[in-house]
């Protein structure tokens, strides 16, 4: 069956405008990633995962996840944890901070999360995952969707036993990345289990892994029944792939359009990291950004090096100096304000 990509869908009561969802990337998923993803074509934006014991202590940095802007609606903040009490906490307060979505984590499969009982390791723990997410539905009026692997050996199945429980528990979508927790992100996601877990349950199924092109988004639409499909890595430094997969459009960006959002992109991750913060977390979107074949080797080293962001910029600026007229209007065109509906202090993106 064709989807047409620009048609929307729901969440529970909350209306997706396309059937693109920018996936949650601990260490990328700042709010100027969202609003450029939203920007894209993106119908759906997520943060990266918050941990619930950290909202729950009330710790600084954690709450920092939760400065959420107006642009980024519709948007699901994901939260991870093991104990049904302080994951319900930590959704009250994802909800009060202005989220749409509440976005449970079954999937993360990086150890400092796993051995605490949460991430992928609930999986193979049924009761708990389905005691967390009725905990989660009852104490929200927002969506609740999880995230889930397929299970946390390779080959497991074990997501087409727990997700029908899960939706019965109050899930109301859910999204798979058909690997194994063992597989990390080695191998390719198995998208014949996204179409085993369609036919299981009655709530939209969004399908996450190697979503890299308009032809590959159709062809698992197409042969999962997935209501949506979720894209990740090829969309780091690249927006373009967004538009690429919803509009079919594949016209290479100019260097200056490339310059050009990598620079709004910095200014507003200094405005939301602070100066400090922001720039080592960029470092590694200087890579991402300009590569491709867009600029040489030698150039994104160098950047990579420079001590100040002034710096960065002026560099960027010099290799590409049409960049500042397009960044200008790229400004102009930006709603006005930044508008943070929580006053809380900013935080460090450090991954997981
Ligand atoms: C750097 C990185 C960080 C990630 N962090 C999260 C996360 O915080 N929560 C989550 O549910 N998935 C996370 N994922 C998994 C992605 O959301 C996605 O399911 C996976 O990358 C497969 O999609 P892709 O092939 O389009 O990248 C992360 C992936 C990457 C590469």
């Amino acid at each position: 069956m064709h989807v047409e990509l620009r048609t929307p869908w729901s969440i529970g009561p909350v209306e997706i405008p396309t059937r693109l969802v920018l996936a949650p990337m601990a260490g990328v998923s700042v709010q100027a990633f969202r609003r450029q993803g939203r920007r894209f074509g993106a119908g759906l934006v997520c943060s990266e995962m918050v941990s619930c014991a950290g909202l729950s202590h009330g710790n600084e940095r954690t709450l920092g996840y939760l400065r959420i802007s107006a642009e980024e609606s519709p948007l699901a903040v994901q939260i991870f944890g093991s104990d049904p009490v302080v994951m319900t906490e930590a959704a009250r307060m994802v909800e009060d901070a202005g989220a749409d979505v509440v976005d449970i984590n079954f999937g993360c499969p990086v150890r400092k999360v796993t051995k605490t009982g949460a991430g992928a390791t609930l999986l193979e723990d049924p009761d708990r995952a389905c005691r967390i997410v009725e905990a989660v539905a009852g104490a929200v009026s927002v969506p609740v969707t999880v995230k889930m692997r397929r299970g946390l050996e390779n080959g497991s199945r074990a997501c087409l036993e727990l997700g029908p429980r899960l939706v019965e528990a109050g899930a109301d979508t859910l999204t798979l990345h058909p690997r194994s927790a063992q597989q990390m992100y080695t191998g390719e996601a198995d998208h014949s289990l996204t179409a085993e877990l369609v036919e299981r349950v009655g709530v939209p199924v969004i399908a996450s892994g190697d979503i890299t092109s308009r032809a590959r988004a159709q062809a698992v639409l197409a042969t999962t029944g997935a209501a949506a499909v979720m894209v990740g890595r090829a969309a780091q430094g690249n927006p373009w792939a967004l538009r690429e997969i919803l509009e079919g459009e594949a016209a290479e960006p100019s260097r200056e359009e490339v310059v050009a959002e990598l620079l709004l992109f910095m200014r507003e991750t200094v405005r939301e990291l602070g100066e400090h913060r922001a720039t080592g977390f960029l470092k590694k979107f200087y890579g991402w950004y300009l590569g491709r074949g867009r600029f040489p080797r030698a150039f994104k080293a160098e950047l990579t090096q420079l001590p100040t962001l002034a710096e960065v910029e002026a560099r960027l600026l010099e290799e590409a100096p049409g960049a500042s007229f397009v960044l200008r209007r790229l400004e102009q065109e930006l709603p006005a304000g930044d508008e943070v509906t929580l006053d809380l202090p900013i935080s460090i993106y450090g991954g997981g």
